[in-house]
């Protein structure tokens, strides 16, 4: 059962609006969600030297390319079957984002990262956004993949762009999807690039809630959208790595302080597929005799991922048998 103080807690406080939110100015997102949107771009001194004309290949030529945007989140722990105890863990990991002062007044330090782990497809991502649905987050979200590059020190210096972006919006959620791939096992890296990117990582995560990077101030190349945040904005942000390899990562990165906490999104038991399959088909128009619990108790090992593709297998059957109905008559007269 979920603690629902907590999450009554949560739910009913509402992000301060601040002076920032209104002042940003881009992007369809701020009329969806007034959440503070971000582009980066260049000075002018990386333009051809009459300041117009494309941006000149130089160094981290690359970094432009990823795109820091602070997005409102598709789900909510309504969209999620199964995952009650996670759901109340992850209220006590979060309630730094929306309490401060708790953690202030008890002179504690908040937890900075967390690790989502599980197989392929039992809603590591999903869940992560719905973290930020729920508790209505701005969230930056991006692919580890996307960091990495080829020149040597960019990829250090993507991820320590993405931990300053994060800074400037917090508090907010940032989700390393698929963690994996930047952050593992030094002692095994066949290259001297992937050991540096664990340490810039570890060095990232150390610095959270220590300073707030202010536009241009540390970073001569790049001029950010956004307008300087006041001094008492709270700093701190969370860090939601998600993984089906936890054994790949590297244990300084799992040490307390950084990946403070690792919840396990495992294979889903009978009752919990139940409630997958209700959230999975609740659009789709079916028979009243379907009962989900038969279906649950026929899917043992079945993730949610599986479940969907299960529901959306049915319904093609579905439109294929309302498509023979029509064809076969048709084909009979012939
Ligand atoms: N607990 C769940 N409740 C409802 N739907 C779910 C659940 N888990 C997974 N799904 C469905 O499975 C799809 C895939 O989930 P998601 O991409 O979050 O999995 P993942 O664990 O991140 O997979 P991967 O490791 O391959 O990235 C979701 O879009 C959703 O439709
Ligand atoms: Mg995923």
């Amino acid at each position: 059962m979920m603690n629902k103080s907590i999450t009554a807690l949560y739910t009913n406080a509402k992000r301060p609006a601040t002076s920032n939110d209104t002042a940003e100015t881009s992007s369809h997102n701020q009329q969806d969600n007034e959440i503070p949107s971000a582009h980066l771009r260049r000075k002018n001194k990386r333009t051809m030297d009459n300041g117009e004309g494309p941006p000149m290949k130089k160094g981290f030529g690359a970094i432009e390319m990823v795109q820091i945007v602070p997005q409102k989140a598709r789900y909510t722990f309504a969209d999620l079957g199964g995952c009650e105890s996670q759901f109340l863990e992850v209220c006590r990991l979060t309630m730094h984002l929306k309490h401060p002062e708790i953690h202030s007044t008890l002179g504690i330090q908040p937890p900075n990262g967390v690790l989502l782990h599980g197989p392929p497809g039992c809603g590591k991502t999903m869940f992560a956004e719905a973290i930020a649905g729920e508790f209505e987050l701005p969230l930056i979200r991006i692919s580890s993949t996307e960091l990495v590059a080829g020149i040597s020190g960019e990829t250090e210096e993507k991820i320590r762009l993405l931990f300053q972006k994060a800074a400037q919006h917090a508090p907010c959620l940032l989700l390393l999807d698929e963690i994996d791939v930047i952050a593992q096992k030094r002692e095994t890296a066949q290259r001297d690039m992937e050991r540096r990117v664990v340490s810039q990582l570890i060095a990232c995560l150390d610095d959270i809630g220590r300073s707030v990077s202010h536009p241009g101030s540390s970073d001569q190349d790049l001029i950010i959208d956004t307008p300087i945040l006041p001094i008492n904005r709270p700093k701190h942000f969370l860090v939601i790595g998600t993984t089906s390899r936890l054994e790949v990562i590297d244990s300084a990165l799992r040490r307390a302080g950084r990946f403070d906490k690792e919840l396990a999104l495992g294979i889903p038991d009978e009752r919990a597929r139940t409630k997958i399959l209700e959230i999975v088909c609740r659009g789709l128009r079916m028979d009243s005799n379907i009962s989900m619990k038969v279906l649950a108790r026929l899917t043992p090992g079945y993730v949610g991922a599986d479940l969907q593709a299960l529901s959306r297998e049915a319904a093609l059957c579905a439109v294929n048998s309302v498509k023979l109905l029509e064809v076969e008559p048709r084909l009979g007269s012939q």
